[in-house]
């Protein structure tokens, strides 16, 4: 009788989340960097935002979360959020010992510390990211001299979320937000990170009120830089061979908006059929 041929275990994917959309532009920059990669996202939608609950509630989401991407098999977990990286990475690595966990928070200090001449350095994030302190801490250890300033901008998630990325209404809440930058408090700060990954589709609006003379930089290349090589020295690069990669989603609300708004922060169309309702 012919003996049937053991199936080759498909290589796993990527892990990525966020309370909802604003990780997709960590994933477009995981996809830049390691185009070969498979990967499978879950956005929160349901529970977003997380930026202004408790570090406890949203360490709690968190490992649901993730939970729910380890049960359908993940080589790799990337929090593309920094309010969850903030209140939750130790415990997710804890939880998962064998699993690579990266969040954003110190790939955004490193990127932020490297860009920063003075070393006073702004950050914008949420209310619970700066209530944390994760950025002060992750930016002392790089840089222990160094001067920071943490903004919190909880309407512009809402503003993000919403598409209403330029416009009358954008401009006056980076303007209001960015007040302290050009008033004093952190007048000399030549670097300003975006501690939130809902901001980078912001940008252009976030520039005009910092001024010219103030670096902008995000979290997402530094970090999706830190995946490659990690992964590359676990020896975890999906293999050529393997055919082509697949790229799904998992949000816990509403499908429809989740592959609508999601396009412009992946900067690719997402299809709804490429997007599953979850209940976490
Ligand atoms: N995108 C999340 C972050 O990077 C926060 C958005 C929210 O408040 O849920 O912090």
């Amino acid at each position: 009788m012919e003996s049937l041929k053991p199936l080759a275990a498909a290589p796993l994917p990527i892990g990525v989340f966020d309370s909802g959309v604003g990780g997709l532009t960590v994933l477009r920059a995981l996809r830049a960097a390691l185009p070969a990669e498979s990967y499978l996202y879950l956005g929160d939608t349901a529970r977003l935002p997380y930026g202004t609950k408790s570090e406890h509630t949203v360490a709690r989401y968190a490992l649901q979360a993730a939970d729910e991407l380890v049960e359908r098999g993940i080589k790799c977990l990337v929090v593309a959020c920094n309010t969850a990286s903030a209140a939750a990475l130790p415990a997710l690595q804890q939880r998962y010992p064998e699993l690579p966990v990266i969040g954003v928070i110190e790939p955004g200090a490193r990127a932020a510390c490297a860009a920063s001449r003075n070393g006073r350095i702004a950050v914008l994030a949420t209310e619970s990211t700066v209530r944390a302190g994760a950025y002060t801490r992750a930016i002392a250890r790089v840089r222990p001299d160094a001067e920071v300033t943490a903004i919190a901008c909880a309407l512009f998630v809402a503003l993000a979320e919403e598409g209403w990325t330029e416009g009358a209404v954008a401009k006056a809440a980076a303007e209001r937000y960015l007040a302290p930058l050009r008033a004093g408090g952190a007048g000399a700060s030549d670097a300003l990170v975006l501690g939130c990954t809902h901001f980078p589709v912001l940008l252009p609006v976030i520039v005009a009120a910092a001024g010219a003379r103030v670096r902008i930089v995000d979290s997402a290349a530094t970090t999706a830089a830190e995946v490659s090589s990690l992964l590359a020295a676990r020896a975890l690069l999906r293999p050529a061979a393997a055919g082509a990669p697949s790229l799904r989603f998992l949000a816990t609300d509403a499908v429809s908006r989740f592959a609508a708004v999601g396009g412009r922060f992946l900067g690719t169309p997402i299809e709804a059929a490429d997007v599953e309702l979850i209940d976490l």
